[in-house]
């Protein structure tokens, strides 16, 4: 990738071999592995990459620097998809210097066995670091996504080396849009540190930012007021879809086809933007993300072993433990004996800051005239 920046060098990686981002993220096109060099007086790399790729970086960052030996490693975050190189590095290259922050450098002796106390730089929230022309301004952002995370704007190029911030999903290599795949990201990642993240973006409104370089997902340049307007909804909890997600789990499609019942009421009651996810099949990150995405959440879930039926019970704690919030919640529940799916949807949604439906759909085993009311009435009640 050739980035527009002066002096600046992408050595990222694309991994295609990866099943599951942190254990849990299913990513089809892969992810990458951002990292970059700074040529000036100085030299600095920016952070590292995933323990699987530390040849080809190595490779990168040679072929960028010819003979020139580089002075400096910037960790920005300690999450070993990006810092697992950098053991290596500090090897191969033993005059390097760490640079990180105090607990940076507690992670790294975690990690690695050692803190380099005889070769790092520990810096402070709004430190700067010299590299000739290009002064490194160090912006500490903290559970953006773990507690030592900084990003580094380089006031000379006006850069933003953003960590996590503003990453995705998806390889290089792979051609897709950037919204869904970092929403899903996003949600998924640091969905739970809105506060923070809000708080890392207004220190960063106060710079003029040419381009973001994230530690995932492509460079963006140019107007960015797109990428920081989904940025701001997202760290507030904003929707972006005046609309309605329906997600369901259903047994013998009983509680589907009330599911899509409701579909088809909402849209003759003039919501066009419904979408639904059947819980037990589709993608819970996508399910998770889409449910931040809409303005509106109808579950529709069974009782099973007199708790909720696994997919709803997993989803909803997604939910719950990323501080979902300021959307309407409403529910349909199917049971024939001791039905108890509603109560227990609430109960787990009852610490969160969220609207709920005053109709509750009451499914007993089958749709029936009353149900079909009941889900008429949901829909009014929604589409208003
Ligand atoms: Fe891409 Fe939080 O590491």
């Amino acid at each position: 990738m050739n980035l527009t920046a002066e002096d600046t060098y992408y050595v990222g990686v694309n991994d295609h071999d990866i099943d599951l981002f942190e254990g849990i993220y299913k990513v089809p096109n892969g992810v990458a592995y951002n990292s970059y060099v700074i040529v000036d007086d100085k030299i600095a790399v920016m952070d590292a990459v995933d323990e699987h790729f530390g040849d080809a970086w190595i490779a990168n960052i040679k072929s960028v620097l010819g003979g020139r030996k580089p002075d400096y490693i910037i960790i920005q975050h300690m999450e070993p998809d990006h810092s697992a190189n950098a053991l290596r590095f500090a090897e191969d290259y033993p005059e390097v210097k760490l640079v990180g922050n105090a607990k940076t450098f507690v992670m790294l002796s975690e990690y690695f066995g050692t803190d380099f106390a005889d070769r790092r730089v520990v810096v402070g929230d709004g430190d700067v670091l010299s590299l000739g022309r290009h002064d490194l301004h160090f912006v500490f952002a903290p559970m953006v996504h773990w507690p030592e995370v900084m990003v580094t704007y380089d006031a000379y190029t006006k850069t933003v080396f953003s960590a996590d911030g503003f990453g995705k999903f998806g390889a290089l290599d792979k051609d897709e849009p950037w919204d869904d795949e970092a929403r899903r990201y996003y949600v998924g990642i640091v969905g739970k540190y809105g506060k923070q993240v809000d708080a890392a973006l207004k220190k960063l409104a106060t710079l003029y930012i040419a381009r973001i370089c994230p530690l995932h997902g492509p460079v963006l340049e140019g107007d960015l007021s797109h990428y920081m307007g989904l940025y701001s909804m997202w760290a507030n909890y904003e929707p972006e879809i005046n609309g309605v997600m329906i997600a369901y789990a259903s047994v013998y499609g009983h509680t589907k086809k009330a599911a899509e019942l409701l579909a088809e009421e909402l849209e003759k009651a003039g919501c066009s933007n419904v979408i639904l996810h059947d819980l037990a099949r589709d993608d819970r990150s996508v399910c998770v993300a889409d449910a931040f995405r809409y303005s509106k959440l109808v579950i529709a879930g069974i009782t099973y072993n007199a708790n909720l039926f696994p997919s709803v019970r997993e989803f909803i704690e997604n939910l719950t433990e990323r501080n979902y919030q300021k959307r309407t919640v409403a529910f349909i529940e199917n049971g024939s004996w001791a039905p108890v799916a509603a109560k227990l949807m609430q109960d787990r949604f009852a610490k969160s800051n969220l609207t709920a439906a005053q109709t509750v759909v009451k499914v007993r085993a089958a749709l029936n005239d009353e149900s079909r009311a009941q889900i008429r009435a949901l829909s009014e009640e929604l589409a208003k």
